[in-house]
């Protein structure tokens, strides 16, 4: 099958990446433990672990795709329908089952993590990642769109203000916090690989992306 020049630049690219020292030892450092996101709405969880596990080669998985794939429903329906107690502890038994699964990075909702339960399995399996944003940034980014049943209300960034009081001292709890600002998405997964080496592994024995392979 004949590759354009483009197509093959963006497969070279991606597989330095991917092979890259960084990623590498990251990925042994991690001996099998899952990355999983936290965060609130807009913090780019998705965007960005989406991203991060093509950079290490690892399957990636949004809890909330896979609550609407075993409902059946979109989360505005079960929210509706069913409640968001009933919501929440859907969330918590899929969580539990993909964090059973192989290795991945595993976006949650921004719900997820206040679970005591899930927190444990969390930190049983994986290595918890908060991404923090300031308000204006999460504002900015959930402005386009309109599917999260907590925030379709007459003052959305109030309830955003408030879930940061709430939530922030249990996000806290996560292995790493990382700031998640208008930088692009690439130059996010480099933050996160980089806080994620660091935290495992002394800073003597990291690789340098400065220094050759
Ligand atoms: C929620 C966040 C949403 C989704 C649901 C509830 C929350 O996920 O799980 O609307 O409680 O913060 P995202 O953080 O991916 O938007």
């Amino acid at each position: 099958m004949a590759i354009d020049m483009a197509d093959e630049a963006t497969i070279l690219r991606g597989t330095e990446e991917r092979d890259g020292p960084a990623e590498s030892a990251l990925l042994a450092l991690l001996n099998g433990r899952h990355i999983v996101l936290v965060g609130l709405m807009g913090a780019g969880k998705t965007s960005v672990g989406k991203r991060l596990a093509q950079r290490l080669h690892l399957p990636f998985v949004d809890s909330d795709n896979a609550i609407e794939e075993s409902a059946n429903m979109t989360i505005p329906e079960i929210f509706k329908l069913r409640g968001e107690a009933e919501f929440r502890s859907g969330e918590r038994r899929v969580i539990a089952r993909l964090l059973g699964e192989p290795q991945q990075v595993i976006a949650t909702g921004g719900g997820a993590y206040m679970d005591a339960e899930t927190r444990l399995r969390i930190r049983e399996r994986g290595i918890a990642v908060w991404l923090k944003a300031e308000l204006p940034v999460l504002m900015r980014r959930v402005q386009r769109r309109h599917d999260r049943p907590l925030l379709a209300n007459a003052d959305p960034e109030a309830t955003m203000r408030d879930l940061m009081a709430k939530r922030y001292p249990v996000y806290a709890e996560a292995d790493l916090c990382i700031l998640s600002d208008e930088q692009p998405h690439e130059a996010m997964v480099t933050r996160v690989i980089d806080a994620l080496s660091a935290h495992l592994e002394p800073a003597s024995d990291r690789p340098s992306r400065d220094r050759p392979a």
